[in-house]
């Protein structure tokens, strides 16, 4: 079996178990095949040059961190990963903010890695880079002559031609993809969109009958869709033990009988949060009969700090929470319970456990894997009910068992509110036995099997 080159923007902490889709799934291929996970060590260097490549061998796996220049984190990773890159994957073009500049730092950031991280790999290696910030890393270690298969995954939403091709580097970036010999995505809809960018910029074609294969200037490369996951049995096992511990048990008294609904997002425009809580208060106000007997408790870490558009919105969220609060509290009950911050898995796991329905309605989303997560820490005896928005990557899998909703329409997640706090026990377990089947059936540990197995089928020294 190859070593596994891993580089991703972040990089989770070695001195923690790994938590999250993609730090449990690559740290378990890591572990078996041995290999290095490079990328930002999450501190800057001021204006002064980043030192040497902080390294950090934990048994099979080397860690290998960089710090970044106050100036490369402005333009790479605030500028045109975080204010370009992230806003146009999920629709927000009106979001977008676009520099040369930017650009140029990007582009500059991605050689930089490129150069340190060439050293480490052997001719051997398997290569596999993750998500918006690293896009032109395979053309930057081709252009310094390395012929190892390097696969990429997309972990947020490619997006429609028209609005990808606004961006003034989209043909470029293009350009640069066709590098790797893996493009993997999160759902079919992202690989269709993906290649009719390329299409309709002349940068590839498909090549007819090649499951994927597109052809560009002479190199092949596949694209393919790989929907990340949980792991769902440990999830399951952390929730049933984690609602007994004693800060959840007080928790549980605290809500005094009442439903709990739970919301868990970064702090995002991406995630729909203003119009979440417009729709609970909807749902409040076109169903007295709720008032006083429901807890809608919303977990929001805040995120990207230093990004204007996320401080705005962080203003936004507390005011409305605050406002459903004031206008239909009452003296012994508060409506929504709003939280800035970041929570254990364990004790989401009981949150989620315990909440009645969880509301997962982004206006757009790679995966989401909250969806997932909820899912999986379900008491099959007595499941809760999944509302989702049907502009999650995770509802091309969980459409099925779960209460699809539009996130623009408020009324829409308000009535989905009403039915799923009313939902009989038959119709949960039902629709709960369709969402376990699919966790089941592809867990993360298959999503990245299924990969790197495709990696190792694809392109390589000779591609
Ligand atoms: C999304 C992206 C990840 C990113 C994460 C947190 O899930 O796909 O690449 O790491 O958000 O964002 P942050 O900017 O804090 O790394």
């Amino acid at each position: 079996m190859s070593r596994l080159i891993v580089v991703s923007n972040r990089v989770p902490s070695p001195d923690r178990p790994p938590q999250g889709g993609l730090a449990v799934a690559v740290h378990a291929a890591l572990r078996d095949r041995g290999g290095v996970w490079m990328g930002w060590s999450g501190n800057s260097s001021g204006d002064r040059e980043p030192g040497p490549l902080i390294r950090r061998e934990e048994g099979p796996i080397t860690y290998a961190l960089t710090d970044l220049m106050q100036r490369d984190l402005a333009e790479y990773y605030q500028g045109l990963a975080n204010s370009v890159l992230w806003p146009l994957c999920h629709y927000r073009i009106d979001l977008t903010d676009y520099s040369r500049r930017d650009a140029a730092g990007y582009f500059r950031v991605n050689r930089f890695f490129a150069e340190r991280l060439a050293p480490l790999v052997r001719p051997d290696d398997l290569i596999w880079i993750h998500d918006y910030h690293m896009i032109p890393l395979a053309a930057e270690l081709r252009r310094m002559g390395l012929k190892n298969r390097i696969g990429f995954f997309m972990h947020i939403p490619w997006p429609a031609p028209d609005v990808y091709l606004t961006l003034p580097v989209g043909e470029q970036l293009l350009h640069e993809m066709t590098a790797y010999d893996l493009l993997g995505f999160q759902t079919e809809a992202d690989v269709e969109n993906f290649s009719l960018c390329l299409r309709r910029s002349g940068i590839a074609r498909p090549v007819p009958g090649g499951e994927g294969l597109h052809e560009a200037g002479g190199r092949r490369f596949r694209l393919g869709h790989f929907p990340i996951s949980i792991d769902a049995e440990g999830f399951a096992r952390t929730a049933r033990n984690a609602v007994r511990n004693v800060a959840m048990r007080k928790f549980r008294d605290s809500l005094e009988g009442r439903t709990l609904i739970v919301g868990v997002d970064r702090l995002d425009y991406t995630k729909g949060l203003p119009q979440r809580m417009a729709a609970y208060r909807r749902f409040l106000e076109g169903n007295p009969a709720w008032l006083g007997r429901t807890t809608y408790l919303q977990v929001t870490p805040q995120s990207r700090a230093g990004v204007a558009e996320y401080e705005a919105l962080g203003r936004e969220v507390a005011e409305l929470a605050g406002n459903i609060n004031g206008q239909l509290g009452r003296l012994d009950w508060s409506p929504v319970r709003y939280v800035n911050r970041a929570f254990s898995q364990q004790i989401l796991a009981a949150l989620y456990r315990m909440a009645r329905l969880a509301l997962v309605t982004p206006m757009r989303d790679g995966m989401n894997l909250v969806a997932k997560e909820y899912v999986a820490a379900q008491d099959p005896e007595d499941p809760g009910v999944l509302v989702l928005s049907r502009f999650a990557g995770a509802a091309a899998e969980l459409g099925e068992g779960a209460v699809l909703v539009n996130p623009y329409d408020e009324e829409m997640i308000a009535n989905a509110i009403a039915r799923a706090v009313s939902m009989p026990l038959d119709e949960r377990r039902e629709m709960h036995g369709l969402l376990a089947d699919v966790l089941r059936r592809y867990d993360v540990f298959d999503w990245s099997d299924d990969y790197l197995a495709q990696l190792e089928r694809t392109g390589g020294p000779t591609g």
